[in-house]
């Protein structure tokens, strides 16, 4: 029976609140699985046996050859305690949908709907990827390593983008989201009584020295042509006024949009950290980790997407960089893709308790995905 728009979009709407009101961290998307299991059964969609704990991946097209593509939302949501005065607001304390993951998933669940009625006509497989714990939980590293996406040619993920009108189309070939890395600094002191400075190694002092000097690295070493961020987010030392603490703990991200940069300025940071505690004879430890290279959009299916949307008459501009990271870039690493943006007008940015995705491009967002399923299919 083959939808019409305003059906599909009410559908998808009542998904999409249902999602929003029940959020779930990263790695604990169980309720989240299991809803989308059995909406996607009650239309007859094969769900694959992937062995991953939470997320999952369906699968639409005729049995036989032909090439593969996939189609890839994510689904879990973050620690916020919601602030958006939704009638459809979180249900569950401290944690909220304020990166849009709701409407990406509502959005594949239209997709899977048009897709299957369409199955005999598809020229190959579709597999449409609900990935789990993608706020850092390694979820796209759970996906990859299930194998699900061996026999996979082509990748297409969405994403909403607050700052765009609803229903606009953003997409830009080569990278959009950031590589972001994390460190950790402990600065090793000495402690002792605060009368006594003299007889101690005060660690915040060189915490402080640190926290401004590392700074330099953006004002200082990167061209202002390039874009890099260094942010401490975490300081703990100390516990009381009259005593000089032990130690201090610094932690913070970086980012860019190179690995070779995220690389440089992590070195950097170690590098001047290390001084500055030798400067006053302490220790310092040093950890990094990169959370996710950047997302590295392939030229040629950029334009695809850009061309499809337009057969939709969608309206398309260019992506604006992102300093935010995106695991989607490790599916990237392997298979050339795409990773676009569709605007929801937020007044408030993601990640914000206040975020607000205007629902009314859901079934604009499920079109696109299906159609590019479609076409990627076809194009041979
Ligand atoms: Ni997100």
């Amino acid at each position: 029976m083959p939808f019409n728009t305003s059906d599909l979009q009410q559908t998808l709407e009542h998904h999409f609140k249902w999602f929003h009101r029940h959020p779930e961290l990263s790695n604990q998307e169980t309720g989240t699985t299991a809803r989308i299991r059995e909406i996607l059964s009650t239309t007859g969609v094969t769900v694959l046996d992937t062995g991953l704990r939470t997320g999952l991946v369906a699968r639409i097209g005729p049995e036989g050859n032909g090439k593969v593509i996939a189609l890839r939302c994510d689904i879990d949501a973050l620690p916020l305690s919601e602030a958006s005065g939704l009638d459809y607001a979180s249900e569950h304390a401290s944690c909220m949908h304020a990166c849009g993951h709701d409407f990406h998933l509502s959005a594949m669940l239209g997709a899977a709907l048009l897709l299957k009625e369409q199955e005999q006509d598809l020229a190959g497989t579709v597999k449409l990827i609900f990935q789990p714990a993608e706020e850092g939980g390694g979820g796209a590293q759970q996906v990859l390593d299930s194998g699900v996406l061996d026999d996979v040619q082509e990748i297409y993920g969405i994403h909403v983008a607050s700052e765009l009108e609803a229903g606009i189309i953003a997409v830009s070939p080569g990278a959009t989201y950031a590589s972001v890395g994390s460190f950790r600094l402990v600065i090793q002191g000495k402690g002792g009584h605060a009368a006594a400075p003299h007889e101690c190694r005060d660690p915040i002092v060189a915490a402080a020295q640190v926290i401004n000097a590392v700074q330099s690295i953006v004002s200082r070493e990167t061209s202002p042509f390039d874009q890099v961020v260094v942010s401490v987010t975490h300081i703990e030392a100390g516990t009381t006024w009259n005593v000089i603490p032990q130690e201090a703990l610094l932690e913070g991200t970086f980012r860019a949009f190179s690995a070779e940069k995220l690389g440089t300025v992590a070195t950097r940071i170690e590098q001047i950290s290390r001084s500055i505690a030798e400067m006053y004879n302490m220790d310092a430890e040093y950890q990094w980790h990169c959370y996710t290279i950047s997302t590295n959009n392939d030229p040629e299916l950029c334009e695809f997407v850009v061309d499809t949307a337009k057969t939709l008459g969608l309206r398309v501009v260019p992506s604006t960089p992102q300093m935010s990271g995106e695991d989607f870039a490790l599916y990237q690493q392997r298979i050339r893709g795409v990773f676009w943006n569709i605007g929801v007008g937020s007044l408030q940015g993601t990640h914000h308790p206040g975020f607000v995705a205007d629902p009314a491009p859901l079934s604009t967002a499920a079109q696109l995905l299906a159609a590019l399923g479609g076409a990627a299919l076809e194009r041979g």
